[in-house]
């Protein structure tokens, strides 16, 4: 069982949209919200299916949680944390997580407002990326520009890029409101093609090296 951990202490990251969106594409995948407004298990209100199996969670439950994954033969476990996760929580969650995705917007300040994050999951000797997210769509020297500065300012935290990013797709927010996720929704779009290879590196890092996934490495950055 892969647990893949959606943390960044910084509102509308993404974190959020990422878990949903990856545990459907993902098939046999629990979503654990650690969010007590509960973000998730909303989307999941909506959806009206059973899976992925949705539970929300608080430290007391959360191994409980773990353990009813994993016998109930689940693959992926996706966690997601509200912003004002304390670090307290977040290095409790970590000892657990294969891969930790910390969800940024490409600005100057999202990626500083991320770097606490990444700190602590560098300090905690954990597998973590940053993942871009909500990258303008349009390409060109613009964007283009904004990614390195944004990728310069990462690796000061001294955490690796994800080279798969997700851009600012308007199919991501209107799968939410209908409880799906964009794969569903809208599989030809950019969209889910971002999502799915999103998944496929996780695929990679975490299943990719003889099935342990504990001996995963985050790959250098770009
Ligand atoms: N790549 C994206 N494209 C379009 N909308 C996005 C994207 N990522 C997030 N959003 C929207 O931004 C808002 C905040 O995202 P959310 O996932 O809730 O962030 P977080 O959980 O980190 O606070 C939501 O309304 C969501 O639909
Ligand atoms: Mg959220």
């Amino acid at each position: 069982m892969v647990i893949v951990l959606l943390a960044a202490q910084r509102s509308g990251a993404g974190k959020t949209t990422l878990a949903v969106n990856l545990a459907v594409g993902a098939g046999n995948a629990m979503v654990i919200d650690f969010d007590p407004s509960g973000p998730a298990v909303e989307w999941s209100r909506r959806r009206g299916k059973s899976w992925p199996v949705l539970v929300g969670v608080n430290e007391d439950s959360f191994l409980d949680t773990l353990d009813f994954a994993q016998s109930n033969r689940i693959d992926w476990v996706f966690v997601d944390t509200p912003t004002h996760a304390s670090a307290d929580l977040l290095s409790f969650v970590l000892q657990y997580a294969t891969m930790t995705l910390i969800p940024s917007r490409p600005g100057l300040l999202d990626v500083c407002a991320a770097g606490s994050t990444a700190r602590l999951v560098r300090g905690e000797g954990a597998n973590g990326v940053m993942v871009f997210n909500g990258i303008p769509p349009q390409t060109g020297r613009m964007t283009e520009g904004l990614i390195r500065e944004a990728m310069i300012e990462a690796n000061r935290y001294g955490l690796p890029v994800c080279d798969r990013m997700v851009a600012q797709r308007a199919d991501l927010q209107k799968s939410l409101i209908t409880g799906e996720g964009v794969m569903e929704a809208s599989p030809d779009s950019k969209a889910a093609n971002e999502i799915r290879s999103l998944l496929a590196w996780l695929e990679d890092e975490c299943f990719g090296y003889g099935g342990n996934p504990t001996s995963v490495s985050a790959r250098v950055p770009l």
